[in-house]
């Protein structure tokens, strides 16, 4: 489609429609310090992005601005064509996006099959009069999900007793099992083990193609096992974009991140 959007900048039809998150001059300061200062960013439908960058560089506040945890003091987000530049978060997470935290925000007084009940979409499981079936359904969901990530011998086991790794994993099938349009999962592979970094890479490759997914990783490892497009942030800004053969080749991005 032709034309612009209005509003203040207006941004391209084209953008909004073709990317299933889109920013356009966004800033988000603390106290005077400028975070992020976004000119463009998009990321299409069902694409896996990857975002690196130094500590600092705006990594965690950029998924702050999308699932609008942080308020952009200018410009415009949208998220599935809607605009969400003003909404309350708990309205963006019900248009679909998803959030995985750096640090891990399970129950640890619940087990974890009580975590990820709390977590179903529209979080049915407050309702205790579910009819069978549809409990049945969700219980089966759950099970699946735990199985896949190793951690069905831990069902009833209250999430305090979890290694680091596994605490990471539920905190993922949580994300999962909420059925969000958009993941973002910030750092999922800090602190693990080569073998539980390998497998929470597989674990996001199988939910490539069906979700569009935003990973914050430091892990370069990671990174190219993850493969797609990434995105360098240094100092709130978009530095570079492209492969990660690309982006390690960029002299810019060898000097800011790579290089140190
Ligand atoms: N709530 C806040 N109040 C004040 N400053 C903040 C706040 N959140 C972030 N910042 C600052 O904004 C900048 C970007 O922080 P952010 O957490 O987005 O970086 P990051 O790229 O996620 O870093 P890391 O790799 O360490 O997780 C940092 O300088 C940080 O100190
Ligand atoms: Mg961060």
């Amino acid at each position: 489609m032709q034309g612009t959007i209005p509003g203040n900048p207006p941004v391209e039809f084209d953008d909004v429609d073709s990317n299933a998150v889109f920013l356009k001059d966004v800033k988000v300061e603390f106290d005077g310090f400028k975070a992020l200062d976004i000119t463009r960013f998009g990321v299409h439908f069902n694409e896996l992005r990857v975002v690196i960058g130094p500590n600092g560089a705006g990594k965690t506040t950029l998924c702050d601005v999308i699932s609008g945890k942080s308020r952009s003091k200018s410009g415009r987000i949208f998220f599935h064509r809607t605009e969400t530049t003003h909404l309350a978060d708990a309205a963006i997470a019900r248009l679909g996006v998803g959030r995985k935290f750096q640090t891990p925000t399970v129950f640890d007084s619940l087990t974890v099959y009580e975590n990820m009940e709390l977590a179903l979409p529209g979080r049915r499981a407050v309702f205790p009069n579910l009819f069978g079936k549809e409990r049945s359904e969700q219980r089966d969901k759950i099970i699946a999900i735990l199985r896949r990530v190793h951690l069905i011998d831990a069902l009833n086991t209250q999430a305090r007793y979890l290694s680091h790794g596994q605490r990471q994993w539920l905190e993922i099938s949580m994300l999962i099992v909420a059925e969000p349009k958009l993941l973002l999962v910030d750092e999922p592979a800090a602190g693990l083990t080569d073998h539980e970094t390998g497998m929470t890479a597989d674990l996001l490759l199988e939910l490539r193609g069906t979700h569009t997914i935003i990973v914050i990783e430091h892990d370069m490892d990671f990174v190219r096992r993850l493969g797609g497009k990434v995105t360098v942030l240094n100092e709130g800004k978009v530095l570079a974009e492209g492969s990660i053969d690309e982006v390690s080749a960029d002299p810019q991005v060898i000097e800011a991140y790579l290089g140190r």
